[in-house]
């Protein structure tokens, strides 16, 4: 019964869904998807449907309980997908444990000219160069505390931060400040994005003082809700360790490992044109190098590791938990794979 409802799910994608939105543009049927996600979320039937569809009645792999937090299962949803937490109920209801939204800025910002949003499809990879384009930290907080009124949240949800682009990098820590005072008590951790390839200076907080200024500040101001930091996967070994060294001086809790790439390595031949765009590379190009990351962090610390980047089958989530993620995430894996997916990740 449940394998024919995870036909069902597979065959709806990839036969009717998938080939309509990959005659869009990339970014408009990344809007349509989230507008239908957040329709879909705000109906109890149409939650419960989705829910039966994707048969989370079904077996699930053991949840596991981090930073005080209950995780139903391992896998959760990337930043930047919902940056604006405007379908969480939804995410929940197609099977993930956890979710992390944004990044968002103090600031509402409109992200970059478009077109910044590319498939490379031979490659099951996505460029963007989306540039941090939310409505602010407050409007996040609102709608997640609405959420939460309805009692439409029952897995953990992360918030992820950014500096405004607006700020200068040198006032980095106040501007990150503002949008966790926003979020702060809506919020089951903090993940702070400071790997994002897309914000001018930003990749330069992951230096050892910036870094040490930003994460001691946060952790302080975080009215116990536990903070992790997302590192890029451009880092050298010695630049990964020695941003370990401070997260772990700065209290931090836990690793998300990693953002996009400025690489272009491990691309298709046949999508030489796109991968001059510029931008952070996500997807398959990833799936090894992330796992070496997390398989490095967690080797030399402690801390619980989410490990992302390049999940796009279920086998690249099993071998990021063998190399000692605790839990993973998806983005570009959900854009070519679909739900079903999460139907198959959810049972690790
Ligand atoms: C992202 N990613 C991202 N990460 C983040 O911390 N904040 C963000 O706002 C965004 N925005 C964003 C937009 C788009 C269009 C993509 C494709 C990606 C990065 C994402 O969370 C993840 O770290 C990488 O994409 C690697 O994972 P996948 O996509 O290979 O599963």
């Amino acid at each position: 019964m449940s394998t024919s409802r995870g036909r069902v799910v597979s065959t709806a994608y990839s036969r009717v869904a998938k080939p309509v939105l990959f005659r869009l543009d990339p970014e408009r049927a990344h809007h349509l998807s989230l507008r239908a996600a957040a329709a879909a979320g705000t109906f109890a039937p149409t939650r419960h449907a989705l829910s039966a569809l994707m048969a989370l009645d079904d077996r699930a792999g053991p949840g596991v309980d981090l930073w005080g937090l209950h995780f139903p299962n391992r896998l959760g949803l990337a930043a930047g997908m919902d940056k604006n937490g405007v379908a969480v109920p939804t995410w929940q209801a197609l099977g993930f444990g956890h979710v992390e939204v944004g990044t968002v800025t103090a600031i509402a910002q409109p992200g970059n000219p478009q077109p910044r949003l590319v498939r490379l499809p031979r490659s099951g990879a996505l460029i963007n160069r989306m540039g941090f384009n939310n409505e602010g930290a407050a409007a996040l907080a609102e709608r997640l505390r609405t959420h939460r009124k309805r009692g439409l949240v029952g897995i953990p949800v992360g918030v992820s931060l950014g500096k405004s682009k607006v700020t200068d990098v040198e006032r980095a820590t106040a501007d990150y400040l503002v949008s966790l005072d926003a979020v702060c008590d809506v919020a089951d951790y903090i993940a702070v994005n400071v790997s994002s390839p897309n914000t001018p200076g930003l990749r330069s907080l992951q230096d050892a003082a910036p870094l040490r200024e930003l994460l001691t500040t946060l952790v302080a101001a975080a009215c116990g809700t536990p903070v992790l930091v997302k590192l890029a996967p451009d880092l050298s070994d010695a630049a990964t360790d020695e941003a370990l060294q401070v997260a772990t001086d700065a209290g931090i809790v836990g690793i998300v490992a990693s953002n996009t790439t400025l690489s272009r390595d491990s691309l298709h031949a046949r999508d030489a044109v796109q991968a001059a765009q510029s931008g952070g590379l996500s997807g398959s190009p990833l799936t090894l190098r992330s796992r070496a990351i997390v398989a490095r962090i967690a080797r030399i610390t402690d801390f619980p590791v989410i490990g992302v980047g390049g999940v796009m089958q279920v086998q690249d989530a099993a071998a990021l938990l063998d190399a000692g993620a605790s839990l993973v995430q998806v983005y570009t894996g959900l854009v070519y794979g679909g739900p079903s997916l999460v139907r198959g990740i959810r049972r690790l």
